[in-house]
C-alpha cells in the first residue's frame, strides 16, 4: 500500500510560534473547548469518510491524530503494548508529580499516570475493582442509595410534579453518594438537605470539571502563573484528598486495598475513583433518563420488563439485575448516542501507519468514539433511540408482539395507537437494517478498550441499572421541553435544565 507523509494528513494549519492553540484561546468556531463535539464533526469532514485528520502543535500536547474508522480503531487498539499510554491531564500530572510529590511519591495512582508506575498500581487494584464479584457485592448498598435518591426526588418535585432546574446537580449528589459507599465504605450524606460537607464536595466537583477544558486545551497560562481555573482545580483536588484521608473506613473497596497494600495506596485510589466516578455516571444517567422520557415506546417496553421482574420495596439483588436485559440495552443505546466521553486517547510508542499516513512515535491518537457511534455506516438512523439493536432476540419477540397483535389494545394507556404503531414499525425497520450491517465491536466503546479500559465499568453499570430500574418502575417520566443541547465539560452533559416530570404509575 502507498503510504502518505504525516504532513499531508488534513488538519488546521498551525501558525509559526503560535501553533494551533490560539484557535482555542480565541474560541474561534469550531475550536471551542465546550463544543468539542462540533470540532470532531468538522475534523471528520476534513478527513473524508474513512480517513484521518490531525490537530498539530497545541501547546503542551503531542500532535493529535483522529482516525474516523472502526477497523482502524480496532487495529490500533489491538496492537497496543502492555503499558498503554493515555496522554491526558498535564495539570493532574503536575498536581501529583510536582505540587504534591511528597504525598504521592512512588504511588501516583491511575489517572494522569503512565508506564511502569501505572502498571504497578493497576495490578495492585485491578482484581478487587474490576472483577464481576466486586460490582455484584455492592448491589445491596447501591440499592439503598438509589432508594434514598428516589425519596429525595419525590421531595423536590414542584406542584406540577416537575424536577427542579438543577436536577443535574442532584444526579451528581447521587453519583458521589454511590462512589463514596462503594470506595470509602461510608455514606457521605450527599442526599441530605443540610450536609455542608457534602455540599462543599459537590462545589469542588463542579469547580474541578469546569476548569479542566480551560487548563488542558487553551494556552497553558497556568504554567506561567496560577490562573483562576488553576486555583479552583488545585483547591478541589486538595479537598478531595482530605475527604479521602478523613473518610476512609474499614469497609468498602478501598479498605480491602488498604489491607493488602496499605492505607496510602487505598487513599490515592479513592481520590482517583472520586475524580472520575462522579460526573461520568451522573452524565450517563441524565442522558438515559432524557432519551427514555422522549421515547414512549421504549419507556413502555422497559416498564413491562420491570413490572415482570421487580417487587416494589423489596431489596434488589444482582439476580434481579440479571433479569433486565432490556434495561441494559437502554443504557448501552444511550451511551452510544450520547457517550459520556467523546473520545479516548493513546500515545503511540513507535512509528505507525494510520489510515494510510506515516504517523510518528509520540503522536496522540484520539479515537473519536462519539463520531463512530453516531455514524450511519455503523448504526443506521444513528439519532434514533432503538435499544433493540443490542438485543440478540427478534424484534417482535423482544416486544411480545404477534402478527395479529392489535397495538392499541395492548398499549391501551397510550393515547394514540396509530402513532405507536408507526413508531414500532420505524424502530423495527431500523433494527432490521442494523441486523444487516451487524454491530462493529469497535464502533461504540463508551468505556474504552484494553488494559486501560474503565476500571469502574461494572460498578457504573450496576449503579445506573439500580437507579433507572427504581425510577421507571415507580414513575412514568415525561419531557415537556425541546431538544437538549450538549457541552463538553469534559464529560458530555446537557446545557438546559433537566426538568423531567414524574408521574406515579
Ligand atoms: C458511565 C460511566 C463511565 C464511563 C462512560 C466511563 C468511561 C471511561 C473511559 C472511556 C475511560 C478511559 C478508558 C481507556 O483509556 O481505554 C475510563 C477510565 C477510568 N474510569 Fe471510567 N467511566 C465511567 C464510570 C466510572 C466509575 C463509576 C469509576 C469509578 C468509581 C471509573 C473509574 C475509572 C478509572 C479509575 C479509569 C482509569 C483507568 C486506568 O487508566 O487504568 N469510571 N472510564
Amino acid at each position: 500500500m502507498n503510504t502518505r507523509r504525516f504532513t499531508m494528513m488534513p488538519g488546521p494549519r498551525p501558525l509559526p510560534l503560535l501553533g494551533n492553540s490560539w484557535r482555542f484561546a480565541l474560541r474561534q468556531k469550531p475550536w471551542v473547548t465546550f463544543s468539542l463535539d462540533k470540532t470532531l464533526w468538522y475534523l471528520k469532514n476534513l478527513a473524508g469518510s474513512c480517513g484521518a485528520a490531525k490537530v498539530a502543535k497545541l501547546f503542551g500536547h503531542p500532535d493529535l491524530v483522529f482516525p474516523f474508522c472502526a477497523d482502524e480503531t480496532a487495529r490500533i487498539y489491538r496492537r497496543e503494548d502492555t503499558m498503554p499510554h493515555r496522554a491526558v491531564a498535564p495539570c493532574l500530572k503536575h498536581y501529583k508529580q510536582v505540587l504534591k510529590k511528597e504525598f504521592f511519591g512512588e504511588e501516583p495512582g491511575l489517572i494522569g499516570v503512565h508506564g511502569m508506575a501505572w502498571s504497578k498500581f493497576r495490578s495492585k487494584v485491578s482484581k478487587a475493582l474490576a472483577a464481576p464479584e466486586a460490582a455484584r457485592a455492592v448491589v445491596p448498598t447501591l440499592h439503598y442509595v438509589a432508594e434514598d435518591f428516589i425519596c429525595r426526588m419525590e421531595n423536590i418535585l414542584d406542584e406540577n410534579r416537575e424536577l427542579p432546574k438543577d436536577f443535574l446537580t442532584e444526579l451528581y449528589k447521587w453519583a458521589l453518594e454511590s462512589v463514596g459507599a462503594w470506595a470509602l465504605g461510608t455514606r457521605l450524606g450527599c442526599l441530605q438537605d443540610n450536609d455542608t460537607e457534602a455540599q462543599d464536595i459537590i462545589r469542588s466537583i463542579h469547580g474541578f470539571f469546569h476548569s479542566v477544558p480551560e487548563l488542558e486545551l487553551s494556552a497553558p497560562l497556568w504554567r506561567l502563573y496560577p490562573t483562576t481555573a488553576y486555583k479552583t482545580y488545585v483547591n478541589a483536588l486538595d479537598s478531595f484528598r482530605s475527604l479521602c484521608l478523613k473518610r476512609l473506613t474499614d469497609k468498602g473497596i478501598c479498605a480491602h486495598i488498604a489491607q493488602s497494600h496499605g492505607r496510602k495506596v487505598a487513599t490515592i485510589l479513592a481520590l482517583d475513583l472520586l475524580l472520575v466516578g462522579v460526573d461520568t455516571t451522573a452524565a450517563a444517567a441524565a442522558s438515559t433518563i432524557y432519551l427514555l422520557a422522549r421515547n414512549e415506546r421504549v419507556q413502555k417496553r422497559l416498564q413491562e420488563e420491570l413490572d415482570a421482574n421487580l417487587i416494589t420495596d423489596k431489596e434488589m439483588t444482582c439476580k434481579d439485575l440479571d433479569q433486565l436485559p432490556y434495561l441494559r440495552a437502554c443504557i448501552k443505546e444511550a451511551l452510544r448516542i450520547k457517550p459520556v466521553i467523546l473520545g479516548n486517547g493513546r500515545c503511540i510508542q513507535s512509528d505507525a501507519i494510520i489510515s494510510g499516513y506515516e504517523v510518528p512515535k509520540g503522536s496522540h491518537i484520539v479515537f473519536p468514539h462519539y463520531i463512530l457511534s453516531n455514524d450511519e455506516r455503523y448504526f443506521p438512523s444513528p439519532q434514533e433511540y432503538v435499544p433493540e439493536r443490542w438485543v440478540r432476540e427478534d424484534f417482535d419477540r423482544i416486544n411480545g408482539y404477534t402478527e395479529e397483535f392489535n397495538y392499541g389494545m395492548k398499549r391501551e394507556s397510550l393515547h394514540n395507537a396509530e402513532d405507536m404503531k408507526s413508531d414500532y414499525c420505524r424502530a423495527k425497520s431500523i433494527w432490521q437494517k442494523q441486523k444487516e450491517v451487524g454491530i462493529h465491536p469497535f464502533a461504540s466503546l463508551p468505556f474504552g478498550f484494553g488494559r486501560r479500559m474503565c476500571i469502574g465499568k461494572r460498578f457504573a453499570e450496576a449503579e445506573l441499572q439500580l437507579l433507572l430500574a427504581k425510577m421507571f418502575h415507580k414513575y412514568s417520566v415525561r419531557w415537556r421541553y425541546g431538544e437538549l443541547t450538549y457541552s463538553v465539560t469534559p464529560t458530555y452533559i446537557p446545557n438546559e435544565p433537566l426538568q423531567f416530570t414524574l408521574l406515579r404509575r
